[in-house]
């Protein structure tokens, strides 16, 4: 029998371990917040080949495996350094021996940057959403990080956005290159179909058709920080008070799961900025049970595509080592619309592991209290991108 002494004991220690909750305000950088940590990051630049120009920042450890980690929309690198250091996985990882990169979606904050246009005076810069992201940004950044790295292949990490990236990339004209590099893609909330999803902005951005609405009083990129104010007040008015302010919790919800304060974390550098049309693109999911090309009406389709409607991207053939991550309260990622998804993924036999998680939310795996999901990630990575013993001499 364990005497009780021992017990009070080990939960005393236990409490002393936890780490400490760190502040993030708005004004830290990325390269400072990691100093604290004993971390000297890299900045690199990704060029695309339709111009554009990603900020990607390096947790270096180099001749090391290599994960890079894909944050979600209206996000940014700082998605994944909010929480306890033994949380926040770009931290964790680098911790555990992992060359760790983190790139940017175009358009958000840390990648507004062009070859030839200007993002604050050319349309043309906001003219994407998510499939440009996945057609140029995705094999981009791939065969930056392994050109620099001197490694062969990587672990692709993404959560929601970053997910639906992967997997339009996955299917579309660099497939081969990523089935070949990448030895293992972790989907944390996939997101591709969103009939039944329940996120409060999504929700009402359907309703308004908030979409065109947004075009209109903001022509060029949506909801970056500095800019919520304004934002918040038209979402207001044109909600009839419905969205009066733009949170996590309206963004994606929240679950028990999820520390209140690595929340605040993460919205210190949130929203991060994205295009109309990235939002525009998925708000078409929500009206139609459909994961496909921008819809640009049935005449505009034809000159674009060559038929009236759509072409649906097909996820059936990934042809890459995939872990599906799910929370059952994800409202972004809802349980159903995934189910779809694994629907689709049935026959598919690289499909290694699929989860779903009680309780979490589409945003517990930046700001959760939990390390169930984490202890699984582990293990996927022991298998498909061990870190391999180190020669010491
Ligand atoms: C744009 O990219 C170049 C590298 O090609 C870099 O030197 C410059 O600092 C970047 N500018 C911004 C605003 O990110
Ligand atoms: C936006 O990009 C599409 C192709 O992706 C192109 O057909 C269209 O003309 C572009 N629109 C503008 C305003 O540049
Ligand atoms: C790979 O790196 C070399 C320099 O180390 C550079 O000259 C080359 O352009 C890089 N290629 C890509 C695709 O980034
Ligand atoms: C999707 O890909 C799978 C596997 O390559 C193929 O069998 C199927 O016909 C494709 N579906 C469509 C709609 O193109």
């Amino acid at each position: 029998m364990i005497p009780l002494g021992a017990l009070v004991l080990c939960w005393a220690a236990g409490k002393s371990l936890a780490e400490p909750m760190p502040v993030i305000k708005n004004s830290d950088t990325i390269e400072e917040y990691l100093s604290r940590y004993g971390i000297s990051v890299e900045e690199h630049f990704v060029h695309t080949d339709d111009g554009y120009i990603l900020r990607a920042f390096r947790l270096p450890r180099p001749s090391s495996p290599v994960v890079l980690l894909q944050h979600g929309i209206l996000a940014s690198a700082w998605c994944w350094l909010v929480n306890t250091v033994d949380k926040s996985l770009a931290i964790l990882l680098w911790q555990m021996g992992y060359d760790v990169w983190l790139p940017n979606s175009r358009g958000n904050t840390f990648s507004r940057n062009h070859t030839t246009l200007k993002p604050f005076l050319n349309k043309e810069f906001w003219n994407f959403t998510f499939d440009e992201m996945a057609t140029f940004d995705v094999v981009a950044n791939v065969r930056y990080v392994l050109n620099v790295s001197s490694q062969q292949k990587l672990t692709f990490i993404g959560w929601s956005q970053g997910t639906t990236q992967m997997f339009i990339a996955a299917q579309a004209q660099h497939k081969e290159y990523l089935d070949m590099h990448v030895n293992l893609f972790v989907a944390l909330s996939p997101v591709s179909y969103l009939k039944h999803q329940t996120s409060t902005l999504l929700a009402v951005a359907k309703d308004f058709r908030l979409g065109q609405i947004l075009e209109y009083a903001f022509p060029y990129d949506v909801f970056t920080w500095s800019e919520l104010p304004t934002i918040g007040s038209l979402l207001c008015k044109v909600t009839f008070g419905k969205l009066c302010t733009l949170t996590i919790d309206v963004v994606c919800g929240s679950s028990p799961h999820d520390s209140e304060k690595a929340i605040a974390n993460l919205a210190a550098h949130f929203p991060a900025g994205t295009s109309v049309k990235d939002f525009d693109h998925y708000e078409q999911f929500l009206i139609s049970d459909r994961f496909g090309r921008f819809d640009y009406g049935r005449a505009e389709n034809v000159k674009h595509y060559g038929v009236p409607d759509p072409p649906s991207y097909n996820v059936s053939a990934i042809g890459m080592p995939l872990a599906l991550f799910r929370g059952s309260a994800d409202t972004l990622a809802d349980p159903l619309d995934v189910h779809h998804l694994s629907n689709d993924l049935k026959d598919n036999e690289n499909v290694v592991f699929s989860k779903e998680y009680a309780g979490y939310s589409h945003v517990t795996w930046m700001v959760g209290v939990d390390d169930e999901w984490i202890l699984d990630l582990k293990n996927l990575l022991e298998v498909f991108n061990p870190i391999m013993p180190r020669i010491i001499v």
